[in-house]
């Protein structure tokens, strides 16, 4: 006989299982995937020990009859395709026909479900694989599935789960951001003592942020919309005699892309800030962190990352949503398209808003907004790169030090602020049984997850319980028009009125009092009139009265070597002069003594740390950057310097020209404004 055999469905269910639900947020992104699927507006998730025991779905969506609710838990049997040419172009959230039956082989699962206007619906009971009972039931419209007992028949994979507040946050950041981009529909989250999540239908998806995170991360963002109509579909063209020749040309349709980004003042130390939705799914993509990453170069040192929410659409023959499958990954059939779309997007978004940095949020060190949004856990189920072993402990309480502990653990931020005083009003009164007496876990929450929705007491039947008694929509507007006044754009017409210890210029406008940083001005201003120059071969060079002498040290020669051409190009001439000495005799204009010799050393030393990994290209560019940063940080006005009027004036109306005003190439902000408001609130006159 054999050895080969086919495996039994039960087996082959919980192998996929493997793949598709690794831990309740992987459940809960499946049965809330299913839920959208099936056109629901209203979604309940309710949790307990951080799914380990109960996940809990209600929506109210198509339902499903007797004979489907069955069905659902056959492998490979799936409403959402027909035949293999529907895999091209997958409008869809779920397609694989797998979720259901993975989910029901490593747990109990109750399903109750009814579709409207059927008399009776139907209720399915399965454990571990094994259905256990089907009986009609009086049910409302729409489905619950209810997953107790994750992993109970499989304690390997039970072991592997942390503690109840990792999980929690996973589920939390899960339902966060389904409900991001589902701005109309109710989402929920309730645990066994409180509600996390609330957050009624609003129009926007800035009133649902505003819901969600509150009004101080609305503040910090700013909206970005663009679209593109493409040039052709992705699909290869058909073989000629598929054409039909009377077939009208077909529009190959548009890409689009809405949503948030930060001001280049909030600066994150890892990516867990980015949200990426294509087609109104939640994504992992390398290639559009890449084109973000590239969208604020020189604007936020390339060791920080921004906060943003990206919503693309486009046709679905454009995107393979089928190469992974938890569904987290896509292949986009246009990459370089979409890639410079993104990039070009953001970066003009950037370039025309020009954020002015207010006082409250620059004094917040990169990282110290790590509560702006609940990146605790990984946007996408299973863990973030960063994340460390964590022994799963199953009696751990949920104190308020473990919660906070967790959170650090699984972050590469650092210390969670402490909760501060201007978010509690949005935490509603204290009602008898409700969030507020759960202090401990819900300070720790609030800094983690920023639960800026929470209704009173922890009920969340009234629909009418959102953001507290306010009105989203209306903050929501009062916050647009704060952020829309606030920009660079009106510089040069600021009156200087003088320096502060010869260091900042102050200057007043109609929009308040602003406090610029004359060096980093300056150095913004060089930075970018140097790359502009180098771009057409035609940086200003001074020849030096007499050559400058440098001493290398043989690594440095080589290292001196590989830039030297690039080094020329941006105006210096330099020549051998021994072996271990060059002779530099001429050099960009502003630059000589020791800025000079400083500017050559700090060249010299970072570009020897350059990694092979990145690509001729990328070198390239990085290299420019560099040197013109290194250039312009040393030519650039220096501190404790005193400057005319007229020396400020131009510094502001040179400043006002350049791209990025907002902050140096290194990502230090240039100009603070304290606002006119600001100013009225401090003396209590508002
Ligand atoms: N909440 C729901 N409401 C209505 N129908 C549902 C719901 N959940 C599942 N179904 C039905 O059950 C089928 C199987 O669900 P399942 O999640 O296993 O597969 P899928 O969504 O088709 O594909 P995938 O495995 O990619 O999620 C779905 O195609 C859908 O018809
Ligand atoms: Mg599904």
């Amino acid at each position: 006989m054999g050895r080969i055999r086919v495996l039994s469905d039960q087996v082959a269910n919980q192998i996929a299982a493997g793949e598709v639900v690794d831990r309740p947020a992987s459940v809960v992104k499946e049965l809330l995937e299913n839920a959208l699927d099936a056109g629901a507006t209203r979604i309940r998730v309710e949790v307990e020990a951080g799914g380990r025991k109960l996940i809990r779905i209600t929506d109210d969506g198509c339902g499903m009859n007797r004979d489907d609710a069955l069905l659902a838990f056959e492998r490979h049997a799936t409403s959402k395709l027909r035949s293999a040419d529907d895999l091209l172009a997958i409008a869809t959230l779920g397609f694989r026909g797998e979720a259901l039956p993975s989910i029901a082989s490593v747990a109990r699962v109750t399903l109750e479900t009814c579709v409207e206007g059927e008399g009776a619906g139907t209720r399915v009971e399965i454990a571990g694989g094994k259905i256990l009972r089907v009986e009609d039931a009086a049910l409302p419209h729409g489905t619950t599935l209810a997953v107790s007992d994750l992993f109970f028949n499989t304690p390997a994979r039970r072991k592997f789960l942390r503690a109840e507040s990792t999980e929690l946050a996973h589920v939390t950041a899960l339902v966060t951001h389904y409900a991001l981009v589902h701005p109309q529909k109710h989402f929920e989250l309730l645990s066994a003592t409180h509600t996390i999540v609330s957050a009624p239908p609003v129009t926007r998806t800035a009133e649902r942020i505003y819901q969600i995170f509150g009004k101080d991360t609305l503040a910090q963002l700013l909206p970005l919309a663009a679209e593109l109509p493409l040039a052709h579909a992705g699909l290869p063209a058909p073989p000629p005699w598929k054409v039909d020749p009377e077939e009208p040309k077909r529009d190959p349709g548009a890409l689009r892309v809405a949503g948030f980004y930060s001001k280049p003042e909030l600066q994150k130390l890892n990516r867990n800030s980015i949200y990426i939705f294509v087609n109104k799914r939640l994504i992992r993509d390398r290639l559009l962190l890449h084109a973000i990453s590239e969208a604020y170069r020189n604007v936020i040192p390339p060791t920080s990352f921004p906060v943003v929410l990206l919503f693309l659409e486009m046709p679905p023959e454009e995107v393979d949503v089928n190469v992974h499958p938890a569904k987290t990954e896509v292949r986009f059939r246009q990459q370089n398209v979409i890639h410079d779309f993104v990039r070009d997007s953001l970066r003009t978004a950037l370039i025309q808003a020009r954020p002015a940095a207010g006082f409250l949020a620059a004094q917040a060190a990169p990282g110290a907004s790590a509560s702006l949004m609940p990146s605790a856990a990984s946007p996408t189920p299973g863990p973030p790169d960063s994340e460390p072993y964590h022994q799963p402990q199953d009696s751990e309480p949920l104190t308020s030090e473990n919660v906070r502990a967790e959170a650090e653990a699984f972050q590469l931020t650092p210390r969670l602020p402490e909760p501060f005083p201007g978010r509690l009003p949005f935490t509603a009164p204290a009602q008898a049984g409700g969030w507020n007496n759960q202090q401990a876990w819900g300070e720790a929450a609030a800094a983690l997850f920023s639960p800026a929705s929470l209704p009173p007491g922890g009920d969340c039947s009234d629909s009418s319980v959102g953001a507290g008694s306010e009105n989203p929509a209306a903050e929501t507007a009062r916050v647009e028009a704060e952020q829309a006044a606030a920009n660079l754009n009106h510089l040069g017409s600021l009156r200087p009125l003088g320096q502060l210890r010869e260091s900042f210029i102050l200057a007043t406008g109609e929009d308040g009092l602003w406090i610029i940083d004359q060096h980093v001005a300056h150095e913004r201003i060089l930075f970018e009139k140097i790359l502009r120059d180098r771009q057409v071969e035609r940086v200003q060079r001074q020849r030096l009265l007499l050559p400058m002498l440098v001493e290398l040290k043989p690594a440095q020669m080589v290292v001196f070597a590989r830039i030297a051409e690039e080094l020329e190009r941006n105006g210096f001439e330099v020549e051998p002069f021994g072996p271990q000495t060059l002779a530099v005799k001429a050099a960009p204009v502003g630059l000589e003594g020791t800025a000079l010799e400083r500017m050559l050393a700090e060249v010299i030393e970072q570009s020897s740390e350059d990694s092979d990994e990145v690509s001729q290209n990328e070198d390239l560019t990085t290299l420019r950057t560099r040197i013109a940063a290194s250039i312009a940080c040393h030519a650039a006005i220096k501190v404790n310097t005193a400057l005319d009027p007229a020396r400020m004036e131009w510094l502001l109306l040179e400043l006002e020209k350049t791209d990025h005003p907002t902050s140096c190439p290194h990502g230090r902000p240039i100009a603070l404004l304290y606002s006119w408001k600001e100013i009225q609130r401090a003396f209590h006159r508002i």
